[in-house]
């Protein structure tokens, strides 16, 4: 389906930023004028209507606040697109709140502009009303209990919507935490099947002895224990869907038993003589690499091509960044009315150091992360200090290896590296409540290459969170 094109306007100071903007978006078809600041813009707006403007929220002159709330004073309209740094989300939601349609956080990649820009277009030419911001996010940004924003989200979005009401087998794999329990749930929902069971069954924490039991039921007497008849999963899951959770942890010999089960669609329970029907629509899910469980001969490859009708690869949460703000709001939210807590937000600080995490344990990790966060904050608000695994060296160096940190538009490296520096280092003496001789131990720097490093950074006491404040003791050296 062709996107529809439309007259946009880019609003930023940065001359790099409006033409690596403009040439990508006339490529894309549209008519594109650029404002080089605030009251530039403010004077185009008045000339002619635009369907989206994109702008910078922070300008010299006149800002982008001012820039949407008279976009929206002249045309209602108009879709407006504001365009932040990672660390001040807040501005970015402060704006969705004030009318705007979306927000851009720097650094973003060209195929999130394309995607925000073309759902703008949309929305513009279809000329729906305007609906709440919570609404509106969980609308485009939700797909049952699944949140995600970002192009590889949106993506995984799409094939659910696609492969959900069908009958074939799905694998879905990806790294612990990243999903995958809950796009089986998506799946099932999307279906036919939805007002059927959907059963879970995790094949890795089953002994060995009981698994077929478990899966395919017994009859009295069949072994010692088999007190009564039991009906196994497979026939509790009969008409609806069947998770087989961490598939690769199933014992070859299971595994040739299931597979006689998903190609005759029929189960025989232990020790019974009679088969029984069944009709489950499987789901596997596994964080390992089947492919190569394959090749060592611990995966037979039968079954694997027997589940793997239909692949989906849930990406872990450090190649998707830009669904940090919103996935931290949702828990924030839901962690705050569980524990019964009026913690509204999430410092900029504190922000920036999550989307600098690499989260290996992925969106479980972050969940668990921002539960205990709101346990131990006394105020309303979320410091970098409610996050005590956060902001070492440890944890931020392997996001510069795994982000694509370097937008089409370029970069100034020097800049960059020194303020990647100069978070290190903050960091380090935050940690050691401004101790510069732990802080260097930290860092694994001489003493006197730290004291070179913070002068010529301009780093000063005033620059490290706590040292001004109450309850961290003074730097141990003047
Ligand atoms: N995109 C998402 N939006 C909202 N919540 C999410 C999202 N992805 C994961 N979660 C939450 O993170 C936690 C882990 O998700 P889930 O159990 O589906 O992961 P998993 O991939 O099955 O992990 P594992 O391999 O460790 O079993 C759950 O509490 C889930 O609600
Ligand atoms: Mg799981």
């Amino acid at each position: 389906m062709a996107q529809p094109t439309g007259d946009i306007l880019i609003v930023d100071d940065e001359r790099s930023m409006r033409e690596f903007l403009a040439i990508h978006l006339r490529r894309a078809g549209h008519r594109v004028e650029a404002a080089p600041g605030g009251n530039a813009a403010l004077a185009t707006m008045k000339e002619r209507e635009f369907d989206v403007i994109i702008t910078d929220l922070r300008m010299p002159d006149v800002d982008g606040m001012v820039v949407l709330e008279q976009a929206k004073k002249l045309h209602s309209d108009t879709q407006v697109i504001v365009v932040t740094a990672f660390a001040t989300t807040e501005t970015a939601i402060a704006a969705m709140k004030a009318g705007a349609y979306d927000y851009l956080t720097k650094p973003f990649k060209i195929d999130e502009v394309s995607l925000v820009v073309d759902r703008a277009l949309e929305r513009r030419f279809l000329g729906r009303e305007n609906l709440a911001l919570r609404d509106e996010i969980k609308g485009r940004y939700r797909l049952d209990r699944l949140l995600g924003k970002s192009p590889p989200m949106q993506r995984v979005f799409d094939t659910l919507r696609k492969t959900g009401p069908g009958r074939a087998s799905v694998l879905l794999i990806g790294e612990s935490g990243t999903g995958k329990e809950l796009a089986a749930r998506a799946l099932h929902e999307l279906s036919q099947r939805a007002d059927r069971p959907f059963v879970a069954v995790n094949c890795g924490a089953i002994p060995e002895t009981l698994l077929e039991s478990e899966l395919f039921g017994h009859v009295k007497g069949s072994f010692t224990g088999a007190y009564a008849d039991k009906q196994g999963l497979f026939e509790a899951a009969h008409t609806g869907t069947l998770l087989l959770d961490e598939v690769a942890e199933l014992p070859v010999a299971m595994q040739v038993k299931l597979l006689r089960v998903l190609q005759e669609r029929k189960v025989k329970p232990v020790g019974g003589v009679v088969e029984r029907e069944v009709d489950v629509r499987i789901v596997a899910a596994t964080n390992r690499d089947l492919e190569t469980e394959v090749e060592k001969g611990t995966f037979r490859q039968d079954l694997f091509y027997r589940l793997d009708v239909i692949r989906l690869r849930l990406p872990p949460l450090r190649e998707r960044r830009e669904d940090l703000p919103l996935l931290v709001d949702h828990f924030l939210r839901k962690f705050a009315a569980e524990h019964g807590r009026q913690v509204a937000s999430v410092d900029p600080e504190a922000m920036q150091a999550l989307m600098a995490y690499h989260f290996p344990g992925n969106v479980r990790e972050l969940e668990n992360l921002i539960e205990r966060a709101v346990i131990l904050t006394a105020s309303d608000r979320l410091t970098i200090d409610a996050f005590p695994s956060l902001g070492g060296l440890a944890v931020a160096a392997p996001s510069l290896t795994s982000a694509p940190l370097v937008p089409e538009s370029g970069l100034d490296l020097e800049r960059v590296v020194e303020d990647f520096e100069r978070s290190i280092i903050i960091s380090a003496l935050e940690r050691t409540g401004g101790n510069r001789t732990e802080a260097a131990r930290l860092l694994g720097v001489s003493f006197r290459s730290l004291r070179y490093r913070l002068s010529k950074l301009g780093i000063t006491g005033a620059d490290v969170a706590g040292e001004a404040g109450d309850k961290t003791p003074p730097p141990a050296e003047g």
